[in-house]
């Protein structure tokens, strides 16, 4: 039986899974990821951290397979920016992590120079901190000297997939593959290659980016775990777990509920430009065909939950939320919006900051957790009704996965605010998953799509109960948190 390991660098944590051929996980192991917040706003890693963690997991979760591992698939957050040095691997700057705001001001001068619309139609993103390329040329002009290194070849870049690639190479290979570099602004995703004119607007050399492949694909070999390995796929999480969901056919969806949540609707083999400031956005790419997909991306989901616990002290554990949401019979007015990093799509305002509205004397904890997870759920429509108003049809159901789809209360929430069956796996780790199945396809451990589509388990399915009324009603009432919380 062949067994394949697969590292799913996430936002918050780093976690390593081997995967048997019938895509079953035989060991698991996890660690949490520190964050810094060293100014308002400001979110970074350090790659040493992320390396280290990434090495750790993986060598237990391969010594408590005990089993030999046939290749490795990579998956991680996506647009975080590591720059490091060529010689010797060791990053210039903490990595910049997805959901900071430090380049609001530059990107809101290149808007309002006119660059958005071009931008849209090469990338299918619209310009925001949330993607790579501002945060990489912010760091070539803070790190003095970076700029001209990066010009001689001396520095590259690179997302956590190509970061993690060049580390278990020992610097052998410098790569990517479609669905990270679609997250850079950099990256034609029509002509599927780097742009030169977005890399001068973004003022990114070109030497320093990384080649990009298909997902599943030998991108090199590392012998980090003792006899050679082949890496042979990596994808960014959320095309990682929309491939985990066996979403392959066009109308199909997901939506994973981690720090962020994102909902991605297969498109097939079309581009669809969103009218709705939804993302366009490569799914996966196999044997060089491209299959697209539209995303709608929230950027707080299970970090309100974190924050509740770690922030507020609300909560000892992210799974009180489903007995707390339980034991009020409504959310007595309180809302919560949840833009501590600004609010991602359909409203794209880095500016706008968390709020809860409705308090009243009676508001209690259990009101406050409550409005944390409504949140997800109308943030989800949000997006739903986007795609909607974009052309595509009422998906027939919604896969759900990540931490927070193992909560009961949520995903009836899901189901009653989307009014179509919420579906949740039997595994809820579809994003490791996704990047096995890549590496399993590359080397030959399945067939096809249709047999990776046969490993799928249905586990619960909520279907909507909420009267139209009470949906009414409560939607209303976010609609109105969210306009009072947007910054302008
Ligand atoms: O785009 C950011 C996304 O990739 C982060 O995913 O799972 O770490 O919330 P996650």
């Amino acid at each position: 039986m062949s067994h394949i390991l697969a590292i799913d660098q996430g936002t918050t944590s780093t976690r390593a899974i081997v995967f048997d051929d019938r895509a079953r996980a035989v060991a698991t192991a996890q660690t949490e990821l520190a964050q810094r917040y060293p100014e308002l706003g400001w979110v970074e890693h350090d790659p040493e951290d992320i390396w280290r963690d990434t090495l750790g997991t993986a060598r237990q979760a391969i010594a408590e397979a005990g089993v030999p591992i046939t290749a490795i698939g990579i998956t991680n957050q996506r647009e975080t920016v590591v720059v490091w040095d060529r010689a010797d691997g060791v990053a210039i700057h903490p990595a910049i992590v997805w959901q900071d705001r430090r380049t609001a001001d530059l990107c809101r001068d290149l808007k309002a120079d006119g660059a958005e619309a071009e931008v849209r139609a090469r990338t299918g993103l619209l310009i925001d901190p949330y993607f790579s390329a501002t945060k990489l040329a912010w760091i070539l002009d803070a790190v003095p000297g970076a700029r001209a290194r990066a010009e001689r070849g001396e520095l590259v870049f690179g997302t956590i997939d190509s970061f993690l690639l060049w580390r278990l190479t020992g610097g052998a290979v410098h790569a990517t593959d479609v669905t990270n570099a679609a997250r850079t602004l950099l990256y034609d995703i029509r002509e599927q290659c780097w742009d030169a004119e977005l890399c001068r607007l973004f003022r990114v050399p070109m030497a320093m980016l990384p080649d990009v492949h298909d997902n599943a694909h030998v991108f090199g070999t590392t012998t980090c775990f003792g006899a050679p390995i082949p890496i042979a796929g990596m994808a960014g999480d959320q095309q990682a777990a929309l491939f985990g969901q066996a979403c392959f056919a066009a109308g199909m969806a997901k939506s994973t509920y981690g720090t962020g949540c994102f909902m991605l609707l297969n498109t097939g083999e079309q581009a669809v430009a969103s009218d709705h400031r939804l993302l366009t956005t490569p799914a996966y790419r196999l044997d060089g065909r491209m299959t697209y997909a539209l995303e709608g991306s929230i950027f707080v989901a299970g970090a309100a939950v974190k924050w509740l616990r770690d922030g507020i002290g609300v909560i000892t554990s992210a799974h009180e939320t489903h007995d707390m949401a339980t034991r009020v019979p409504d959310n007595h007015g309180v809302y919560m919006v949840p833009a501590f990093v600004g609010l991602g799509a359909p409203h794209w305002d880095p500016d706008a900051r968390g709020a809860i509205f409705g308090l009243t004397l009676g508001a209690t904890q259990a009101h406050l957790a409550r409005a944390a997870l409504e949140a997800v759920g109308y943030q989800t429509l949000d997006l739903a009704e986007a795609m909607v108003a974009d052309g595509g049809a009422v998906p027939a159901a919604m896969r759900v996965d990540g931490g927070m789809a193992a909560n009961d209360w949520l995903c009836q929430f899901l189901a009653d605010m989307l009014q179509v069956p919420v579906e949740r796996p039997v595994h809820l780790e579809t994003t490791a998953l996704g990047a096995a199945f890549h590496a399993g396809l590359a080397t030959g451990m399945w067939s096809g799509l249709d047999a990776l589509a046969r490993t799928w388990r249905q586990g619960a399915v909520f279907t909507p109960m909420m009267g139209g009324a009470a949906r009414t009603a409560l939607t209303a009432g976010w609609r109105s948190a969210v306009q009072r919380t947007l910054s302008a």
